[in-house]
């Protein structure tokens, strides 16, 4: 896949086995060059996803004043300024799609001494930023959106002072933002969740030696806090992982093994949804180190039966949903999702683009206002719209398998936000997938 790629063609009959990779894990990739750049001394990162999301996270601190080193691939060094070495950049700072940049910045931008703008592309524009702006302000910080959108612009000086929040949406974009501003805040930041999300940030904050008290879902930070240099080494993305558990079960010819997937606890509620659905994934660890545990995949193919998804397993599987709706039109019998209604507002509104494109495939789709009801069957082949989301073109690629004919898939130059190298890695697995130009 290059730049100039618009369209993947994905052909039926793939034959999925043998082993692969995935590139790093996209939050766990931010935080790091995030931590790496306010600590004291050179953090060494391996395994930084080379996606176009973290590279946008490294030019923005590249603008804050931060140098980065790229020793080779998936290579990266952090030479840290410390917590009151950020500089005033130049002009906005555009984060392209990442909606993870744009929120966790805002957290650390709150604690500066400078003014600083926050842009993005398009999607980005649109999406909704009082979740962290509104709690910041309640630490002190003067951050403003525009009718809640971006530009965010981030005024200082400010004295910020750490309180206790109590989120009623659950998100670890929202979560991390805080602690991040925490660290520059006096006194105790709490932040507390009404169902558990990733916990990458909390992990990362003790790695990087600033005490974290944690409960089952609730976490707080005494500040202000200073982040002492520490190795990183990251696991593939489960996320991106998740196309090829599901590219195993329902078009494999033999046993697929993904080899070291990060295996957070927080990420991973697509493998009990597809166990619950029938699924044979095995997992193998290997390690609890760095300080997030990894595994390897082991998936066969198999049938899928149709579910009601348990509502404590949605929050935590949101990224991964797109695709299980995709698995859905495969499954026998009905599947159904509520509580999803956070799918409207990500890169792009994830309930209409599954709908309409599988809709456009022939299955039989009933959307709500948080969620869908898919009832599976057939497939057939023809022309869907990504609608720039790179979750949602993926999910198209790997479902193409199982089509009567060929899906297109349009508008997938994003894919490269989250795994450059999905084509390549996709036909080495045994998918029949071209990019198009
Ligand atoms: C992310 C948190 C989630 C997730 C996103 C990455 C993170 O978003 O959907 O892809 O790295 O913290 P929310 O915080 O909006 O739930």
């Amino acid at each position: 896949m290059t730049a100039a790629t618009r369209n993947f063609v994905a052909e039926p009959g793939g034959q999925v086995a043998g082993e692969l990779r995935v590139p790093g894990d996209k939050s766990i990739s931010h935080r790091a060059a995030m931590l790496g750049a306010i600590a004291e001394g050179a953090t060494e990162i391996h395994g930084f996803l080379e996606g176009e999301d973290c590279a946008a996270t490294l030019s923005a601190l590249s603008a804050l004043g931060v140098r980065h080193e790229r020793p080779g691939p998936g290579r990266v060094v952090m030479h840290g300024v410390g917590p009151r070495g950020l500089t005033m950049p130049a002009r906005p700072l555009d984060v392209g799609n990442s909606g993870t940049s744009m929120r966790l910045l805002t957290g650390i931008l709150a604690g500066q001494e400078f003014e600083s703008t926050l842009v993005g592309d398009e999607s980005l524009m649109r999406r909704p930023m009082e979740r962290v702006a509104e709690p910041l302000r309640r630490m002190g910080a003067d951050v403003r959106t525009r009718e809640g959108r971006p530009p965010v612009i981030v005024s200082g000086p400010r004295a910020l002072v750490g309180c206790e929040h109590r989120l009623d949406l659950p998100s670890a974009q929202v979560k991390s933002a805080l602690l991040l501003a925490g660290l520059f805040a006096s006194g105790r930041t709490r932040v507390q969740e009404p169902a558990r999300t990733r916990d990458h940030t909390e992990r990362m904050l003790e790695a990087f030696g600033v005490p974290v008290e944690r409960e089952a879902q609730a976490v707080a930070i005494q500040g202000p806090a200073t982040l002492r240099a520490t190795p990183v080494r990251i696991p593939g993305d489960f996320s991106s992982a998740a196309y090829f558990i599901a590219a195993g079960v329902i078009a494999g010819s033999g046993v697929l093994v993904i080899r070291d997937v990060g295996i957070n606890p927080t990420r991973t509620a697509l493998l009990e949804i597809l166990r619950l659905m029938g699924a044979d994934i095995r997992v193998h660890p290997a390690g609890e180190a760095d300080p997030e545990p990894r595994a390897d995949l082991e998936v066969r193919p198999g049938r899928l039966q149709g579910i009601e998804v348990p509502p404590a397993l949605v929050p935590v599987a949101m990224d991964e949903l797109p695709l299980l709706f995709a698995l859905a039109a495969l499954a026998d019998g009905e599947t159904v999702v509520t509580g999803a209604a956070e799918l409207r507002v990500k890169e792009s509104d994830r309930l209409a683009a599954m709908t309409a494109g599988l809709t456009t495939l022939g299955v039989a789709v009933e959307s709500s206002r948080d969620g869908l009801r898919i009832c599976g069957g057939r497939v057939k082949g023809g022309m869907v719209e990504s609608q720039g989301d790179h979750r949602v073109a993926m999910a198209f690629a790997v479902l193409g398998a199982r089509a009567d004919s060929a899906v297109v898939i349009r508008r997938v130059q994003n894919v490269a936000t989250s795994f450059p190298g999905f084509v390549e890695v996709a036909r080495a697995a045994g998918l029949r997938l071209a990019a198009k130009t």
